[in-house]
Parts: structure tokens; sequence; C-alpha cells
């Protein structure tokens, strides 16, 4: 068994490394209450919720592991994989889906280079698909970082796409400028 004195040596060492985890339970009063919250402030820092993340919360707010995961993975908006920079949503509720929705799904995954569930080797699109978002009259629907794109057709979200594409394009001559 380990000694108290063990047990805090590790925990500070614990704390050092994960200072943002620290910041974050203290800013919830170290209430072990608010794990949902703390958990979307992990996922609003990383874009999704690290496994030594998770563990530096589960040792520091002194919440079983076991815990922590059960609530990471019930509710739908928690991710444990990492997500891309840009985050798109489909619409494949029904109001949707026959308005369109899977050529638009599949134009999305053609112009970005990404099947629907995944996210694109770079790091920069992951491509989901959701029901209904309560928006019908809009459809079929596409949400993009939370900004919501309606009525669209697979050439106006390919355009669109190549805009977010474009924007890494822009963002490397920018980068390669700045060496010269
Ligand atoms: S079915 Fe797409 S918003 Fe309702």
């Amino acid at each position: 068994m380990r000694s108290v004195a063990m047990q805090t040596a590790l925990e500070m060492e614990e704390a050092k490394e994960h200072q943002d985890i620290v910041e974050i339970i203290e800013s919830y009063n170290r209430n072990p209450e608010q794990l949902i919250p703390m958990l979307q402030d992990i996922q609003a820092k990383h874009r999704y919720l690290p496994a030594d993340k998770l563990r530096a919360l589960s040792k520091l707010l002194g919440v079983p592991l076991s815990q922590i995961y059960s609530v990471a993975t019930f509710y739908r908006a928690f991710s444990l994989e990492p997500k891309g920079e840009h985050i798109i949503q489909v619409c494949m509720g029904t109001a949707c889906h026959v308005r369109g929705a899977p050529r638009i799904l599949d134009q999305l995954s053609r112009t970005l280079g990404v099947e629907p569930g995944k996210t694109s080797k770079d790091m920069k699109f992951t491509l989901e698909t959701v029901n209904c978002l309560g928006s019908c009259a809009l459809g079929p629907l596409v949400v993009i970082d939370g900004h919501y794109y309606g009525k669209q057709t697979p050439k106006s979200i390919e355009k669109i796409a190549q805009q977010y594409k474009g924007e890494k394009k822009a963002k490397k001559a920018a980068k390669k400028k700045g060496k010269d």
C-alpha cells in the first residue's frame, strides 16, 4: 500500500504536469458534481478528451476513472478520439434526407477526402452525420463549427468546402512568405 507521503508526492507530480486540469478543477471549486462542465472545458481545449487528461482529472479530483469514462461515453457530445480543426455535421434526419442530404454527404466526403464518421489525416476536418437538428425548413442542412449552412446543393456545399480547404492553403502561403 502507498504511504500518505508517497500519495501526496504523486499527486503533486500529476498537478505539475497537468496544470490545465488543476485550473479547471479549481474553477469549479473542486466539486466532483461539476464533472460534466469540467469535461466540457477539457474537450473545448483539446477538441476531444485525451486519455492522460482524464487520468489526471481522476487523480486530482478524487473521482474513479471508471466513473469519468462512463460519463464521457454516455454523452454523444464527448469524444475520446481526436477531432479535426473543423467539425462538419451533415444532418441525415428525414426532412434533410428526402431533400438530398446523402448527395451532400457524398460531395463533402469527395471534396475533403474524408469518410463519414472519420477525421482527415491532416487533422483538418471531421465529417459527422447527425439526426434532426431542429431546423428542418433549412434542409438539407450542414453545420460547420457551429455555423448553419441551409438549403445546400452538392454544388453549393462544394464551394463552401473548398473555401475551408483554401483557408489552409492561404495560411501555408503566408507562413512561407514569412520565412522568405
Ligand atoms: S431533418 Fe435536418 S434539421 Fe430536421
